[in-house]
């Protein structure tokens, strides 16, 4: 089993990404934390809380994380992923609560407490894991890796440069490509072709209250496209189980923190800058058409 943490902000694709963690046998969730960046870090917290409740996984540790980013003014992407953050499903009220320590902290302990080092997945910004570098920067050897949704190397969604994880929290971005931790970037490259297709987003409605919600907040996602609406946060756990649909390359990325490219991401392809220093696997195309299969599989095994 690998052991992971996961930092979110759900988010629809987040949410989706998160039900098909709480329910593959590969993974053993050790901890959830919300950040602020879809919706606010109180809302994004409630959301991981509604969806371990709806899973009956409310054994997990949920840890709440920064409301803003390091530096930056926080705007959420509530345009996107209504006002909820988890809109066109009636999830129950809440019942559990997120743990004391904050996700700093909770990572750190979660970190410190693992017998092998973890892996972290993050669909969010990552100011949660940026202040974890700098408040505890000794407990880099307990990260085996770092998969992240985020960045592009062929342009944006929120300017023409930009990707909205990198764009909120730049800062935290720049941190975390220098870290020198083994990092995976899944962006929008292959997010963007990761479709699932409005036909599918009906017919999921029938399998069962799992494709019943995930059709429904599907449905509620205004990130369109003209074949249907990208998975992002979905491809970081896709790549867990499936590296082989990926293509990657390794780059070295430079995060843009000010300026009109501000949340940019920007690969030396042609090593004119960075001495053949490298920092990340990018992953630069996916299976696009094994994607869809290989989620509309998952669905039903998610009911049980
Ligand atoms: C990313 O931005 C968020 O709105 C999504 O949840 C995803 O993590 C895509 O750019
Ligand atoms: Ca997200």
């Amino acid at each position: 089993k690998e052991a992971l943490i996961l930092d979110m902000d759900p988010g629809i694709d987040d949410a989706v990404a998160l039900s098909i963690a709480l329910t593959r046998p590969e993974f053993d969730l050790k901890l959830l934390t919300g950040v602020a960046g879809n919706v606010s870090v109180e809302k994004t917290t409630a959301n991981l809380l509604k969806l371990a409740e709806f899973f009956n996984r409310t054994d997990i540790p949920v840890a709440m994380g920064a409301k803003a980013p390091l530096r930056r003014e926080f705007k959420d992407a509530s345009y996107i992923h209504g006002a909820s953050g988890m809109p066109g499903y009636d999830f129950p009220e809440i019942t559990h609560q997120p743990i004391e320590a904050d996700a700093v902290e909770a990572m750190y302990q979660v970190l410190n407490d693992a017998p092998e080092p973890l892996t972290i997945v993050a669909t969010g910004s990552y100011t949660n894991i940026a202040l974890l570098l700098n408040q505890h920067p000794e407990i880099k050897p307990k990260i085996k890796r770092l998969v992240l949704m985020g960045g592009s190397l062929s342009g944006g969604n929120v300017s023409s440069v930009a990707e909205f994880n990198v764009f909120t929290d730049p800062d935290a971005a720049d941190i975390v490509f220098n870290s020198g931790l083994d990092i995976t970037m899944i962006g929008l490259d292959v997010t963007l072709k990761a479709l699932l297709s409005n036909q599918s987003i009906q017919d999921v409605a029938k399998v069962g209250e799992v494709g019943k919600m995930i059709s429904g907040v599907m449905t509620a996602y205004n990130d369109v496209e003209d074949d249907g609406k990208p998975m992002h946060d979905v491809n970081t756990i896709l790549f867990l189980l499936h590296p082989e649909f990926f293509t990657l390359e390794d780059h070295m990325i430079y995060v843009i923190t000010d300026g009109p490219a501000i949340g940019g991401t920007i690969a030396d392809t042609q090593d004119r800058w960075s001495n053949g220093q490298l920092n990340a696997h990018v992953a630069v195309d996916i299976d696009a058409q094994a994607f869809e299969k290989w989620f509309l599989a998952e669905i039903p095994h998610m009911n049980q």
